[in-house]
């Protein structure tokens, strides 16, 4: 099959890993990919929001079978448009997307369907809002009601926060005509866990954690995600069993029913308390930086397990893991999240030995006359797995030693939760 991976991250970097290992794949495109991505992928610096254009590239090319990384194009609808072209494409149609592309739509989903998750109001006027707030109890969570890349979630500690966290949403910050959706705050440990779904049946894929803040033991302002690994222990058989019998096969099920089947990735964000999950938000495509992790440990054909989903019958699939442990630790640029200059040189990548245990895939870089430059926030995505995390760990942290980049950060503590248990 020729295979086209749609975004340009380390997520697609690493899918594009899997990919490469897949016995049907002849030849492998990326759009627009970057400049690590292209040890695995002939890269095509193509527009993602624009569906003709790689429909015509698809044809041009012969695709076989279009994969997207990032929720935009799925929340407006390329797996629609494809399918339409008969193309076959893996992940959810745009109505399904509404899962992660609209809060209030997955929030009145658990209530009709009783999913465990925080309670919630929803309000379309400044005024409802505050009025709520004022008889509300703190710390309480501000939501703005659509996609806004992580950044439009406040957890407000008292009400004058909470009161400029609705004044912004309704101001326009996070994109036009945003709703505010107001919840009760959840307290506990986060972990994500992903399955991959046909619109029926369901395979578990596995549970990971990400380090969301910048700075170490969980400090400072929220990020895309500086690490992850795999397994996330707080996610027992136990917390499992639960999740997929009171927040899983719920929602593949009303989303049947609504004649939405949902297909491709889901990716439950839980909270977990005294051995109990709720659901904090659904995502619709494999997180960033877990998908890195996720690859690395994957030893099935990853191709085989998307027709399967595209086709309806993933129960057929057997799914298999490495044993090992893996964890990813993200090198970013100085200043990230907050501004930061594009164009620093990372030298030496060339001298570091990467193979199926070890692996720097790149989130943003740029090949220049023999150097490569960093072009983004988060840069680089250094993945290993071993016998423990604690070895993969050592693994990453003794590579990254050999990246020669001035403008290069990392946070020292990926995985602290889990080796302190
Ligand atoms: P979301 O975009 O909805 O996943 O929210 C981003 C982050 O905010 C989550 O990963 C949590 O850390 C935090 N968060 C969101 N909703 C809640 C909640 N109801 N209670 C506690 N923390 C929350
Ligand atoms: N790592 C969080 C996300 O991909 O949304």
């Amino acid at each position: 099959m020729n295979i086209l991976v749609i975004g340009s991250g380390a997520r697609e970097h690493s899918l594009c890993f899997s990919i490469s290992q897949s016995s049907q794949l002849k030849k492998l495109y990326a759009i627009p990919g970057n400049f690590g991505i292209t040890e695995f992928a002939e890269c095509h610096n193509l527009d993602i929001a624009d569906f003709d254009n790689i429909h015509s590239f698809s044809i041009e090319k012969k695709i076989d079978l279009i994969v997207v990384g990032p929720e935009i194009p799925l929340v407006n609808g390329i797996v629609d448009y494809f399918n339409k072209k008969n193309i076959k494409i893996f992940g959810p149609q745009e109505s399904a997307a509404q899962l992660e592309g609209s809060k209030s739509f997955m929030k009145d989903l658990c209530r009709e369907y009783n999913i465990p998750t925080a309670g919630y109001e929803k309000f379309d006027n400044f005024k409802d809002a505050i009025e709520f707030l004022e008889s509300q109890s703190y710390p309480i969570v501000v939501k703005a009601d659509g996609l806004a890349a992580g950044k439009g979630v406040t957890i407000a500690e008292n009400f004058e926060s909470a009161n400029d966290a609705v004044k912004d949403i309704f101001n326009n910050k996070f994109g036009e005509k945003m709703n505010v959706v107001i919840e009760e705050f959840m307290s506990g440990e986060e972990a994500s866990y992903f399955v991959c779904t046909d619109g029926l049946e369901f395979i578990s894929l596995l549970s990971a954690q990400d380090h969301k803040r910048i700075g170490e033991n969980d400090t400072g302002p929220n990020t895309g995600g500086m690490g992850a690994y795999s397994p996330a222990p707080i996610f027992t058989n136990e917390v499992k069993k639960q999740v997929d019998d009171e927040i899983i096969k719920p929602t593949i099920q009303a989303m049947n029913d609504k004649g939405m089947p949902f297909k491709g990735i889901l990716y439950a964000g839980l909270m977990i308390k005294d051995g109990t999950a709720k659901l904090v938000e659904y995502n619709i495509r494999f997180g960033d930086p877990e998908c890195q992790v996720l690859m690395m440990s994957m030893k099935s054909d990853i191709v085989e397990m998307m027709l399967k989903s595209i086709e309806g019958s993933i129960d057929d699939f057997k799914i298999e893991w490495f044993e090992e442990s893996c964890a990813t630790v993200v090198m970013s640029t100085n200043g990230y999240p907050g501004s930061f200059k594009k164009g620093s040189i990372i030298n030496n990548l060339d001298n570091i030995n990467n193979d199926s245990d070890f692996h720097i895939f790149h989130a943003a870089t740029k090949g220049s006359n023999g150097v490569v430059l960093a072009n983004g926030g988060r840069v680089l995505s250094v993945t290993a797995k071993n016998k423990s995390l604690q070895a993969a760990l050592n693994k990453i942290y003794i590579e990254i030693e050999k990246i020669d980049w001035s403008e290069g950060y990392y946070r020292k503590d990926i995985g602290y939760r889990a080796l302190s248990k």
